[in-house]
């Protein structure tokens, strides 16, 4: 039986309609937190839910009884709270899960293991590793679907405007992500495996931008301000401070190159080039 978590949210949902074009609903079983309409469209195809929170270990214990392998979508929560994923580890080990596979994030450097309490993907990594457990870590790059939001509603008007420099990001499609993580979840051959998903270039943003003035024939702008003019442009906009924090953060790692990694393994799990940039680009600014 194959459990899949975070299925009320984009990726654990897509995930489990790839995953059920190839395994019956009766060998597939979804954590979520409460019923909704994906829930109930689960449900109504014989797909066993069971409610459990990573906040809530015995609920977790209970969820993954009889389950072989177990897709530990991340949650943005425990950036806030380790203990949610220690959780999901720990009920993993007590309910004898056969395999973990973990859904982390692309990085450029190694885990710091001096520095782990910083780090909630790293730690996530170093926990499974420690724990004993059958695991595979799925490192996914951002979401080229994240692309609009970033760049602002306005970005046909003002362009784009923050300081990542010339740092490449190796983006790729939740949709691609979902594909190879359900080819992970019905196959075999990937135990204490490290897959990097992840585009197989990598663009930055001046380019995504270039592309953008191409298919729309406008001509928007692009800099790379300092941080504090940045910070005090966001300032003014009104931003909340969190949201300040958060989008400084981002761009700082995108200058570093944090996200600049490019990579096959997406292309080999899913059995053709994942879709790109200039792809995604047209496709969604076109009119
Ligand atoms: N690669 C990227 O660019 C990127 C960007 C953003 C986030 N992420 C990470 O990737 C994960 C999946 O992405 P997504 O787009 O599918 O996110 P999403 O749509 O926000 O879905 C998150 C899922 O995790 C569940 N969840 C969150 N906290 C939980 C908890 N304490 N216990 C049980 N379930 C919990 C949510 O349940 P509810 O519906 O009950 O809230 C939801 O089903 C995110 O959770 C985040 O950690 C990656």
């Amino acid at each position: 039986m194959i459990l899949v978590t975070g299925v009320t949210g984009q990726l654990g949902f897509a995930t489990i309609n790839e995953l059920n074009k190839h395994v019956p609903s009766n060998g597939i079983a979804a954590l979520a937190r409460s019923q909704n309409d994906k829930t109930n469209d689960l449900s109504d195809r014989g797909i066993d839910i069971r409610f459990g929170s990573y906040n809530d270990y015995e609920s977790l214990v209970s969820a993954f009884q009889g389950i072989d392998k177990l897709l530990f979508i991340s949650s943005g929560e425990a950036f806030a709270d380790f203990t949610l994923h220690e959780n999901v580890i720990k009920a993993a080990q007590t309910a004898n899960v056969k395999q973990v596979i973990y859904t982390s994030t692309q990085r450029s450097t190694a885990i710091d293991e001096s520095c782990l309490s910083e780090d909630l993907h790293g730690w996530t990594e170093y926990a499974l590793k420690k724990s004993g457990l059958n695991y595979v870590i799925l490192r996914n790059s951002p979401y080229m679907e994240s692309i609009p939001q970033i760049l602002g509603q306005g970005v046909l008007e003002s362009g784009y405007h923050a300081p990542v420099g010339e740092g490449k990001i190796s983006f790729a499609t939740r949709t691609d992500m979902a594909l190879a993580t359900a080819n992970v979840l019905c196959s075999q051959g990937h135990d204490f495996k490290t897959y990097d998903l992840g585009g197989i270039e990598s663009v930055s943003f001046g380019e995504i931008i270039d592309e953008i003035s191409k298919v729309t024939g406008k001509d928007i702008p692009f800099s790379s301000p300092e941080t504090d003019d940045y910070i005090k442009s966001l300032t003014s906009d009104s931003f909340p401070e969190a949201a300040i924090q958060a989008l400084v953060g981002f761009a700082n790692q995108v200058n570093s190159g944090y996200f600049d990694n490019p990579s096959n393994d997406l292309a080999s799990l899913i059995g053709r080039n994942p879709v790109s940039v200039s792809e995604f680009l047209k496709q969604t600014f076109a009119d």
